[in-house]
């Protein structure tokens, strides 16, 4: 079973080629850093125009790279939501007209769902059920993943997610955009010295709360180095991660099987504090511990790709008239 997937729900255009055996034949990305860069966060009209102009040819670059035909593809699975409407529509219509030029069967995929099942593509021995914490730019959820299609959310935020805090505290200490990475190159370099709140820590419910750390992240910028408050930042970061989840391991929901492993994924996943904590949360709770390599972590069209592939093994297709959602819980 060879699967096409498309992603187009942010900031990175990407087409790839995954087969039901976990081969990743192609995976191509274009990311629109520059186009977005001088306004220091992602613009969606400029994002969706990005979108129309590379899809076309990314989709022809990665069947290329598979040595493949559209007419080989056994289905296109397309990110239907949620994210930035005006992407996600460029990128299931895209999809829609393929299918129906190839007479292939659809697959509207949610990007959560994309990220969830993204560890299963690396790791052949994850089996359903895992908890899973999702930390992208859009969400920070819990979440037991049971089975293709079968999610049960266990926690979410309640203002912000973890990139968003990330991407926000990169703005506050001018170390540019996308946040993230530059956030964890600059904590490298300092001491976690400045005291930052844990907000929500130690409530019985497991949710995230990150709005307050962004406030005071705010009213601490300029009066520490830049390197201090970054490593100081992220030290919070970690902080409430692993206590939110110890906290979800602790009541996890009677009488249900326990879970394989403890699973990190989304972009935020790509932290190498986030995950080596996490890895020392789940040894101690003795869970295996996943985590996608770094490029499966932030947005792909390979983790859509698979989604599609488990969802289609599944005997889940999507009518051509099926609606963009740019709101989509899991
Ligand atoms: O999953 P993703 O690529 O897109 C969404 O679905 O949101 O996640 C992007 C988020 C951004 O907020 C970005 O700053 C964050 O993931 N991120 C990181 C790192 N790499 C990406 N956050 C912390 N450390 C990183 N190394
Ligand atoms: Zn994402």
């Amino acid at each position: 079973m060879i699967i096409l997937g498309i992603e187009s729900s942010c900031d990175e255009t990407a087409a790839a080629l995954v087969t039901g055996d976990r081969r990743v034949l192609s995976h191509r990305l274009a990311g629109q850093e520059a186009a977005h860069t001088p306004f220091g966060g992602v613009v969606p009209e400029i994002a969706a125009r990005a979108h129309v102009e590379a899809l076309e040819p990314l989709i022809a670059a990665a069947l290329a790279d598979a040595e493949l035909t559209l007419a080989e593809v056994d289905a296109i699975a397309a990110t239907a939501g949620p994210g930035l409407i005006g992407g996600v529509m460029v990128g299931l219509v895209t999809g829609k007209a393929l299918a129906h030029a190839a007479g292939k069967p659809l697959i509207a995929v949610n990007h959560l769902e994309g990220h969830a099942l993204s560890p299963r593509l690396s790791d052949p021995d994850l089996a359903f059920p895992y908890l899973l914490l999702l930390v992208s730019g859009g969400h920070c959820q819990l979440l037991l993943v049971e089975g293709v299609a079968r999610y049960r959310r266990l926690a979410t935020t309640i203002d912000d997610a973890a990139g968003e805090a990330f991407d926000k505290t990169a703005k506050l200490l001018g170390l540019g955009f996308p946040g993230g990475p530059a956030v964890e190159r600059a904590a490298a370099l300092g001491q976690p010295t400045v005291p930052l709140p844990r907000p929500l820590k130690g409530s019985p419910e497991p949710h995230f709360s990150f709005a307050g750390l962004k406030s005071a992240v705010s009213r601490a910028a300029g009066q520490h180095p830049a390197e201090d408050l970054a490593a100081s930042f992220q030290l919070a970061v970690v902080e409430c991660l692993i206590d939110r989840t110890a906290q979800a391991l602790r009541s996890l929901p009677a009488g249900g099987k326990r879970p394989t492993a403890l699973v990190v994924a989304g972009g935020v996943a790509a932290n190498m504090a986030v995950r080596s904590a996490l890895h020392t949360l789940a040894r101690e709770h003795d869970l295996r511990f996943v985590a996608p390599p770094l490029w499966l972590c932030t947005d792909n069209a390979a983790m859509i790709a698979w989604a599609g592939a488990e969802r289609f093994a599944a005997g889940l297709t999507d009518p051509l008239d099926i609606a963009p959602r740019p709101r989509w819980p899991l």
